[in-house]
């Protein structure tokens, strides 16, 4: 091998240094041990943001989507799933439970729907704020006088996911879509001053260790506040339901040194891990990420967000009581304050 450093040396300067060579993540990423990894940037987690797990009350509140994306359930062209859309009134309602079961983040999420004018939305944004929370978005790529419109209404952070660096692999998967506005709007999203979270899929057919190290630089130099990873999963009714599936051990890796590179990101356990895997949430937590989202939406709405298939059907009220047993058997607690990015 060519590289002859050990998994030890390279968490050992990824530890220290918070940085290192495309290669050296290589390496981390497909040696046979990993463990080393997870234990150094457990320690990187707990002490650049503690034990504090921050709850981020999800609301899946379109899923009408003008985007085409290989590997989404939502892409305009499949016909097979029923839309759906929430009025502005019931949003409303649905963040006020979030914020009575004690969440102090609530995030809006929908497809590329261009349905909700800016002045909707911007009423929507506004009337969370009153409810004393911090606001995410998570809409896709909008011009830049609708994100400004949305940071005055009150927005505080934005999640735009790159979902692979590799413009080759991006530009295949995302027909009709050009990676140079992504990586625009990232950057049009953080001169506005929003808090900004990125990430992408583990797993796409196609990518490779070395895509996925340039994606973890990518997030670094991009300094992202946070980062959303996930195994890509199959859906139904798009062209990539009959691929192969994101497995889950790169996506504990690629957490474990994103919390490495970048110390003091909020980065969640997501979704799509708890769906692959049963002890997502735990694994997750395990790996470096301090942030959960559970979901606040109705049954039907949840059913009907399939961007990928197999979400469980949990109550908000039900979720919250599992997710804080897992934290006490983990020995972590539900953060209290807004969880913003720590400086
Ligand atoms: N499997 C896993 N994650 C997916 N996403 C979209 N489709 C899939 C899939 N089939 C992710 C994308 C998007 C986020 C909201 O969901 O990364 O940004």
């Amino acid at each position: 091998m060519a590289d002859g450093r050990t998994v030890e040396e390279l968490a050992g300067v990824l530890e220290r240094e918070h940085d290192l060579d495309p290669d050296g993540l290589i390496r981390l990423l497909t040696a046979p041990e990993a463990e080393p990894l997870r234990r150094a940037a457990d320690r990187v987690r707990a002490k650049s943001v503690g034990a504090e797990v921050h709850l981020r009350g999800l609301i899946e509140f379109s899923n009408y989507c003008r985007g085409s994306c290989y590997y989404c359930g939502l892409r305009a062209g499949n016909h097979r799933i029923r839309r759906y859309r929430m009025t502005p009134g019931e949003i409303i309602a649905t963040a006020r439970q979030a914020v009575a079961l004690g969440l102090k983040t609530i995030v809006l999420q929908s497809g590329e729907d261009l349905f909700y004018t800016e002045k909707e939305l911007c009423a929507i944004v506004s009337a969370l704020k009153n409810m004393d929370v911090a606001v995410t978005l998570s809409i896709g790529e909008r011009p830049k006088s609708v994100y400004a419109a949305l940071k005055r209404a009150g927005a505080d952070r934005f999640l735009l996911r790159i979902e692979t660096s590799n413009e080759a692999l991006y530009t295949r998967l995302h027909p009709g879509m050009s990676y140079q506005n992504r990586v625009r709007s990232l950057y049009t999203l953080k001169e506005l001053g929003y808090e900004i979270g990125t990430g992408c899929l583990v797993g796409l057919p196609g990518q490779t260790p070395a895509m996925l190290a340039a994606d973890l630089l990518f997030f670094k130099k991009l300094d992202a506040d946070m980062i959303g990873m996930g195994p890509f999963l199959p859906a139904p009714g798009t062209p990539l339901a009959g691929a192969a599936g994101g497995e889950v051990e790169p996506v504990l890796r690629m957490m474990a040194l994103a919390r490495l590179l970048m110390p003091a990101i909020n980065m969640p356990a997501t979704t799509a891990l708890s769906v692959k895997d049963n002890d997502g949430y735990q694994k997750g937590l395990s790996w470096g990420a301090n942030v959960i989202m559970p979901n606040m939406g109705r049954r039907e709405y949840k059913r009907l967000y399939a961007i990928y298939p197999g979400k469980r059907d949990i109550p908000p009220a039900e979720q919250l009581v599992k997710i804080k047993a897992v934290l006490v058997e983990l020995g972590r607690e539900v953060g209290r304050g807004y969880g913003g990015r720590k400086k």
